[in-house]
């Protein structure tokens, strides 16, 4: 087995997750995990840039420079702290801060992704891939959610015996996605919003990053009227292959709904976005899969008590746990996942999203960047 490193600047800008894993074509390790936090000037830079393309090309490229030192440094960090030596490091896989996400759009679609690769290859001595979602939407995809491929590899390594297409996992990021394969075919989306509207919302009224284990969405009351005007969102019954961002949710959307409401306590608010997430979660579980029985959950949305108390109340008969049940940590499958793919693109491989991204064929993710 060899030795990959992944590093990951989610939707929700919070910090860059790292992760450092073994594997080879059968199994995958997990050694060690580290999340460094973004200082808040660059997030909120990040936030600006992806939301409403606020700032200028001049923006985008301090930030692509700024994040590359950032990821570099998070690496470091990681490998510092397990401690690994960073020349068994084969290469580290980079998906960078998603400044655009437009996979769609007629006449330019695109994804694109913030970190500058050259900085990182340059400042570990060590090939970087990075650039994974661009050859998928080349192809005609969505380029996203891609961590579908890496989730199905993980659920069989864990449950080597386990043969029923009973279970799914749920990325909760800023975003949340599903991951599922009913008859053996991987299929997956991003199901909307994780948890960045509930981000949004308390960040808007009490100035906090997050709802720290989602105690003031459970001090307030759903909403009937608000959920309801939310769920009609035509994302919600689009189908698949879909996949979204923050330049569509945010406090923008949650406001444009507000706006044709009478005003509702903020707590109610913020309890209404909660049930709204484990709604659309859920919807997602059974389109998938008849008769789920088991929901993996990875991303930070795990740690969210209400979310996952409403998600199982939402999902009877469903068994709603944390990878961290079984071995692996919920807040290092995403990065992990990148290793993953640096791993497959060394080899020449695809990670065989095609299913999910609806792009004509698998192709091969990410370019490579060698250190000079
Ligand atoms: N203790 C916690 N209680 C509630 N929510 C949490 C907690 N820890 C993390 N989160 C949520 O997880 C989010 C980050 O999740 P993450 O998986 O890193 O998303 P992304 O991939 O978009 O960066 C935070 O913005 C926050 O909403
Ligand atoms: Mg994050």
């Amino acid at each position: 087995m060899a030795a990959y490193l992944g590093l990951m600047i989610g939707s929700s800008a919070d910090g860059i997750d790292a992760a450092l894993i073994e594997c080879d074509s059968k199994h995958c390790t997990l050694l060690g995990e580290h999340t460094q936090a973004l200082e808040p000037s660059i997030r909120e830079k990040i936030l600006a840039f992806s939301i409403n393309q606020e700032g200028s090309i001049q923006m985008q490229c301090t930030l692509d420079a700024v994040l590359g030192r950032c990821l570099a440094d998070a690496a470091e960090a990681l490998l510092d702290k397990i401690p690994y030596p960073i020349e068994t490091v084969q290469a580290v896989g980079v998906h960078g801060a998603t400044c655009l996400h437009q996979p769609t759009d007629a006449t330019a679609p695109t994804s694109i992704q913030l970190g500058d690769p050259n900085i990182i290859a340059a400042q570990l001595n060590r090939p970087v891939v990075s650039d994974f979602r661009r050859a998928d939407i080349a192809s005609g995809g969505q380029g996203a959610p891609l961590t579908p491929a890496f989730h199905h590899f993980w659920w069989h390594q864990s449950h080597p015996s386990a043969s029923a297409g009973k279970a799914v996992v749920v990325n909760i990021g800023g975003m949340a996605n599903i991951t599922a394969w009913p008859d053996g075919q991987l299929m997956g989306f991003d199901t909307g919003p994780g948890n960045v509207l509930m981000d949004a919302w308390i960040q808007s009224q009490q100035g906090l990053m997050y709802d720290a284990d989602g105690v003031w969405a459970a001090s307030g009351q759903v909403i009937p009227e608000l959920l309801s005007c939310f769920q009609k969102d035509s994302y919600f019954s689009e189908p698949w292959p879909k996949s979204t961002s923050r330049q569509y949710f945010n406090l923008g959307w949650i406001q444009a709904h507000l706006n044709a409401q009478t005003s509702h306590a903020p707590e109610d608010v913020q309890a209404t976005l909660c049930a709204l997430t484990a709604w659309s979660v859920a919807q997602a579980v059974q389109a998938c899969v008849v008769g789920c029985d088991q929901i993996w959950i990875c991303g930070g949305g795990v740690h969210n008590a209400a979310l996952m108390q409403a998600l199982s109340e939402r999902c009877p008969g469903c068994a709603v746990a944390s990878t961290a049940k079984a071995g692996w940590s919920p807040d290092a499958v995403e990065s992990s996942a990148f290793a993953w793919f640096a791993y497959l693109r060394l080899k020449g491989q695809s990670a065989r999203v095609a299913s999910v991204t609806g792009a004509q064929r698998h192709v091969v993710l990410g370019g490579i960047y060698q250190p000079a």
